[in-house]
């Protein structure tokens, strides 16, 4: 079957659409500027859950993690791993609401370039598009290549106010995990890469956003430096406080600290605390970044003892691992009662 119709149904309305034969049901209808659940947009969260009520799609993926959330019993699938099998009628769920109108994603095409290790198990490296995009900080696409299975979801480290067709990204090599593996062996510049969006609603809003916070796992600084970028360029931090504590392993995993010293440098109103689980060398860090404060202890730990000023915050942005982005978040809930309407998260896994 090339063609395929499919009806979605939901609170707000029903739409009818044509999908191509093996594009994810969640892609075609986002491309559609449809509002539909979703969180990862590559087969972890359970958020895109649906309920098919007639014809048949089939899972690119059975054994997606996401699966645990859905019930076969009452015809419940994943829309980020289901391709229709014939015409189908799914009843789906609305998107959590965004505190901005969101960029409508669209299929990219692209190839690696800029490739750089920053440690040894972290590299960045750019993506030059074929078409310009637009995207708002915060936001990720999903990328796949040829030869591995499925879409893996990355978040921009760079912002553009404008449509751009160049992208960066951080990446952490996950021992055996099949794209890092894959990026951190061999030569990719110049790689083919297929992707999807701009995706994600943990984004950056300067008019709406006043005082912030952003707790970052590892990696899940990559989305944090996007937002930092924008409200530097903004103006935002001239007139209101940003909060960064950035969690991670040892001295010899660091990376982004020049860039974070140099914005800490232009800007009072942003303060940036590094917590090192290891820090047996931070009195060398402390002189090659002096604008960074380095503390020893666990992401949430060092939140719970540096973050400040928490009653004039009005977004929290947390991302990284999830255990990272768990254990963060509960603090800020349990020990500072911050409330879980304000944050805007994006877990990595
Ligand atoms: C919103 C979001 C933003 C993220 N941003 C970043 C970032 O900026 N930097 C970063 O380093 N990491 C980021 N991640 C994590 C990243 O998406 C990958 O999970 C990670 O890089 C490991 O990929 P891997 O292929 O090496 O590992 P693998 O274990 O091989 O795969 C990891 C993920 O790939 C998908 N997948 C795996 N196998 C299949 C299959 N057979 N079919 C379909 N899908 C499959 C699943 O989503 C799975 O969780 C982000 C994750 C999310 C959800
Ligand atoms: S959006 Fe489909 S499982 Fe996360």
């Amino acid at each position: 079957m090339k063609l395929a119709t499919v009806v979605f149904e939901g609170r707000q309305g029903v739409a009818e659409i044509t999908v191509p034969a093996g594009e994810r049901l969640l892609y075609c209808g986002l491309r559609h500027g449809l509002n539909l659940g979703h969180e990862c947009a590559s087969g972890t969260c359970g958020t895109c859950k649906a309920m098919l009520v007639s014809g048949q799609v089939g899972s690119l993926w059975p054994e997606a993690p996401g699966n645990r959330y859905v019930r076969p019993e009452r015809d419940e699938f994943l829309m980020c791993q289901a391709i229709a099998e014939s015409d189908v009628h799914v009843k789906v769920r609305p998107a959590v609401p965004a505190p901005v109108d969101l960029p409508v994603p669209g299929i990219l095409q692209g190839v690696i370039r800029k490739y750089e290790n920053l440690t040894s198990d972290v590299a960045q490296f750019e993506l030059k598009l074929s078409q310009p995009v637009r995207f708002l900080a915060g936001q990720f696409i999903t990328v796949n290549i040829d030869g591995i299975a499925g879409y893996r979801a990355y978040s921009m480290t760079s912002y553009s106010p404008r449509a751009t067709d160049a992208l960066s990204f951080v990446v952490k090599r996950i021992a055996g995990g099949k794209f890092t593996e894959w990026l951190f062996t061999g030569d990719r510049d110049g790689a083919a890469v297929t992707g999807f969006g701009p995706l994600g609603r943990a984004v950056f809003a300067p008019d709406k956003d006043g005082s912030i916070i952003a707790l970052a796992g590892g990696s899940g600084i990559a989305g944090i430096m996007a937002i930092l970028r924008h409200a530097s360029d903004s103006g935002h931090l001239e007139q209101y406080e940003a909060q960064l504590v950035f969690g991670l392993n040892r001295p010899q995993d660091v990376f982004f600290l020049g860039t974070l010293n140099e914005l800490a440098a232009k800007h009072s109103n942003l303060r940036v605390v590094i917590a090192l689980v290891d820090i047996n060398e931070s009195d060398a860090l402390q002189q090659q970044f002096p604008e960074l404060e380095f503390e020893q202890g666990y992401l949430h730990e060092i939140s719970r003892m540096k973050l400040q000023n928490l009653d004039e915050v009005t977004t929290a942005f947390l991302a990284g691992p999830p255990v990272a982005v768990d254990a963060a978040r509960e603090m800020l809930i349990k020990d500072k009662g911050f409330s879980a309407r304000k944050m805007r998260f994006d877990r990595f896994g």
